[in-house]
């Protein structure tokens, strides 16, 4: 067990595992209304093992129902990221007794007896399970062989053009697509790539969807991106484009890279498979400081689960926009009186023009947000608690960098705060920023400058 944490950080609303570290969120599918969420796990907090993959579930998305490990490393390798999908039809054949099966993908990650990582390499394998709890390793793994470095995360989707399932892996600097007809038999469709790329890291946890807009029919692709330090670490891009059934093409914006989170603590985000809205969850930290932040039995958080759609705005066009679950479990409101009721609540700040909220504790260290001069939202944590864990955590960037809001006039920003993760949405969520925090004390106070009205919403009694 770790000894780093210097108080409690555990959050509420996010995800975090009982005890030992997670990172990216896996294998995401709804079936009869339960929420299936694993998790990249390794039961040392500090993370210096291979990695399993961690399993709950639940029904609203915010309580959650620890399992049992569902995927453990075997002779091929550690369990690296990947998905699930509901087989309803049983094109796989997995099913029994007249259940239908999930089937999840994963990256078989082999390292190198030498200890050079420039020898490790990657395959893509699947398992299933008909109870949703007890997963078996396909015998005929892996699926897709061979012995190439950064191949991984495969993402599983139902194709609609073509039938049958395609995938949506990484490999180096691109994305790599294969169909099947029953997830067992893989063939290459296509690659996208590397347009557009804002890292000099390789891709990771790539996710293609369709959402509409319009009234039309809009694929969006996810890709996190490997650290680098102009773009603050572990980030993960969007790219707006189509699906023909076996590649994908960009609308081709690709002169200003688009993120879906423009806090620093959300990477290697998907969406849940076999649900009707889109539901995209992220890991809540960044690979650059990941394993050194304070908290104490358990290291990393999944983020809020969030609804995602397109929207059009004035000012930026198409844009993708997040409302996190956790808004529904929220009270109506009161207006603020200067005090904050604990370590859990959510700010509703409405204004115009520029405007700052502080939250404060009795340690002087301050968490700011709000809008400037120049019609752009600011996040500032330089002096919002713990830091020394890291250069970059707390560094100048906040005091020098904004990002511009698409629209005009009045705003309205949205705080959900949980003990030492805070998720900022603006202008309904077009803007969204998740950013982990850790005051030494908790912060008690809020104060707003500028034209800004503050609501504060605490959990309704039944939650
Ligand atoms: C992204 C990632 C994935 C990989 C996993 C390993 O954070 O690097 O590409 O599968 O984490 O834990």
């Amino acid at each position: 067990m770790s000894t780093k944490g210097i108080r409690d950080f555990r959050p509420q609303l996010h995800y975090t595992p009982i005890m030992g570290w997670i990172n990216d969120p896996n294998g995401l599918v709804c079936v009869d209304g339960v929420y299936h969420l694993f998790s990249q796990y390794d039961p040392d907090v500090h993370h210096t093992g291979p990695l399993f993959w961690d399993h709950a579930v639940s029904r609203d998305l915010i309580h959650w129902e620890h399992l049992p490990i569902a995927l453990t490393p075997d002779l091929l390798g550690s369990i690296f990221s990947g998905s699930a999908v509901y087989d309803k039809e049983n094109t796989s054949g997995f099913g029994k007794d007249g259940k239908a099966p999930i089937v999840a993908m994963f990256t078989y990650h082999h390292s190198s007896e030498d200890g050079d990582h420039s020898h490790d390499y990657e395959q893509q394998a699947i398992a299933y399970s008909t109870d949703g709890v007890n997963f078996t390793k396909y015998e005929g793994n892996p699926v897709l062989p061979g012995r190439e470095r950064d191949f991984r995360d495969p993402k599983v989707f139902p194709n609609p053009v073509k039938g049958g399932w395609s995938v949506a892996t990484v490999a180096g600097d691109r994305a790599r697509f294969y169909h099947s007809a029953d997830l067992k038999n893989w063939e290459k469709t296509g690659e996208f790539g590397p347009e557009g790329n804002h890292s000099l890291g390789v891709w990771e946890c790539p996710d293609l969807f369709p959402l509409e807009i319009n009234g039309e029919t809009k694929w969006v692709l996810l890709v996190s991106m490997g650290p680098s330090r102009e773009n603050r670490g572990s980030r993960t891009q969007y790219f707006i484009g189509d699906f023909d059934g076996d590649t994908f093409t960009c609308d081709g914006r690709f002169d200003q890279v688009e993120f879906i989170d423009d806090g620093f603590d959300n990477y290697a985000g998907v969406t849940f498979s076999n649900t009707d809205e889109r539901i995209l969850v992220g890991w809540a930290s960044n690979w650059v400081y990941a394993t050194k932040t304070p908290t104490y039995d358990y290291c990393g958080c999944q983020t809020i689960p969030r609804v995602i759609s397109l929207v059009d705005t004035p000012l930026g066009g198409v844009r993708l926009a997040s409302k996190p679950v956790s808004d529904g479990f929220f009270d109506a409101g009161k207006p603020s009186d200067g005090t904050l009721p604990g370590e859990v609540f959510k700010l509703t700040v409405t204004g115009s023009g520029a405007a700052s909220v502080t939250l404060g504790n009795d340690k002087g260290q301050t968490f700011v947000f709000g809008v400037n001069e120049a019609n752009e939202v600011f996040i500032d944590r330089r002096n919002a608690g713990a830091k020394d864990f890291s250069e970059i955590f707390a560094d100048d960037w906040f005091s020098e960098n904004a990002v511009p809001r698409f629209y005009d006039g009045k705003w309205t920003l949205e705080l959900t705060f949980d003990h030492s993760v805070a998720e900022l949405f603006a202008d309904g969520g077009t803007r969204a920023f998740t950013l982990q925090l850790y005051p030494d004390t908790p912060y008690t106070a809020v104060t707003a400058e500028g034209n800004a009205k503050i609501t504060v919403h605490t959990l309704k009694s039944a939650e």
